[in-house]
């Protein structure tokens, strides 16, 4: 089945999308949004499976009396701290939406991004300021700089998609202490924070312990339920009420099957570890396999890899996906051409993507070993 929403290559048509999945070709190794390899964890399935078989003419509860209290213990922190959302894409265009209200506002992300922020910004009317990335990271100075000249709203992506470059302890407190003392309000996206490991979750720290800042979660990525669409964001009650006010003409957003997709989850946090510790290997499969190559690549904490390519990196991957069925997602789209962002999937399709590259490539540059 193709995708006739989309580009045959999964590139965004003129005017068109982003968001749009590629080609809707489940034969193809899918390596352009960043979905698991893994799978969900165990009861996940099983709890979607049961919830549609018993209750599919229900709407869901509009105030996840079970979910709220269940995603707080596990972040630690107050119900009223965490609201729910149709994925963090809903969530990002929520906040946008709460918070952009004044004529003229502005919203500030880096350079070549997750395109939501954008998107988003565009929905409320509000300007977008893409501050350009400092060695393939967040500027943190000039993100902090932008906040206290009054940018309404900062998407702060950690780890960066599509870098995967993550912020240390003191980044995150240089920009919180902006914040402190800003009139707009800082979002850490932190969609592939649960690849990094939990010595890295300074935000969510900073927020338990009154940070007026916003952190935002997926189960897309590492919990792998993608498919079920949740997210959530957490952050001080004022701003969450903002949020969910600006939630009110949508009360059953969230699916029912994805609300107890998310508690199956919750009850099984080694599946996060095992995720953490295969997409690790994984990735260093990859990062060797590209560089044997002779790609450089960037230091990535994420499911995902930033390779350079030689030549015309939408040429590349339109062949990668005709000839060999692998999709990669071309960083040309996104503003950073010569670039492919590529999902670090299980060893043995890692092996088929690099095997996949190195054809293609021996055709681009003929004369081996010409490495850039
Ligand atoms: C940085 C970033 N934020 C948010 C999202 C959207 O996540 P969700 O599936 O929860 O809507 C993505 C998806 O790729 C992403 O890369």
């Amino acid at each position: 089945m193709i995708d006739t929403t989309s580009g045959p290559l999964g590139q965004a048509p003129a005017g068109g999308s982003f968001f749009r999945s590629g080609p809707a070709d489940e034969d193809g190794l899918r390596l352009h949004l960043n979905e698991t390899a893994y799978g969900p964890p165990p009861g996940a399935a099983e709890a979607v499976a049961e919830e549609a078989a018993l209750h599919l003419e229900r709407y869901p509860d509009s105030e996840y009396r079970a979910l709220r209290p269940a995603l707080a213990r596990h972040f630690g922190v107050a119900p009223e701290m965490v609201a729910f959302g149709n994925g963090v894409d809903e969530l990002v265009l929520l906040t946008s939406l709460a918070m952009l209200r004044a004529p003229d506002a502005e919203v500030t992300a880096t350079a070549g991004t997750f395109p939501g922020y954008a998107a988003s910004a565009a929905t409320a009317g509000a300007r977008m300021r893409a501050l350009p990335l400092a060695e393939h990271a967040v500027p943190v100075p000039e993100m902090a700089a932008a906040l206290r000249a009054g940018t309404d709203l900062a998407f702060v992506c950690n780890p960066l998609n599509p870098t995967g470059a993550l912020l240390s302890a003191g980044q995150v407190r240089e920009l919180l202490d902006a914040a402190a003392h800003a009139p707009g309000v800082l979002v850490f996206d932190e969609a592939y924070l649960d690849f990094a490991g939990a010595e890295h979750h300074h935000a969510l720290a900073a927020v338990r312990e009154g940070a007026p800042a916003l952190v935002l979660r997926t189960f897309s990525k590492a919990w792998g339920l993608a498919s079920v669409r949740a997210g959530c964001v957490i952050g001080p009650p004022e701003l969450i009420g903002r949020i969910e006010r600006a939630a009110r003409a949508l009360p059953f957003r969230v699916s029912r099957p994805a609300q107890r997709a998310v508690l199956a989850a919750l009850a099984r946090p080694d599946h996060l570890e095992h995720v953490r510790t295969g997409t690790a290997h994984a990735r260093e499969l990859l990062v060797s396999g590209l560089t044997a190559l002779g790609l450089r690549c960037a230091p990535s904490a994420a499911n995902f890899v930033m390779v350079d390519v030689p030549g015309d990196s939408a040429a590349l991957t339109a062949r990668l996906a005709a000839e060999h069925r692998v999709i990669v997602r071309d960083l040309g789209l996104l503003g950073l051409p010569g670039r492919l962002r590529i999902t670090v999937g299980s060893p043995e399709q890692v092996e088929r993507c690099v095997d996949a590259l190195a054809a293609v490539l021996r055709r681009v540059r003929p004369t081996a070993g010409a490495v850039r």
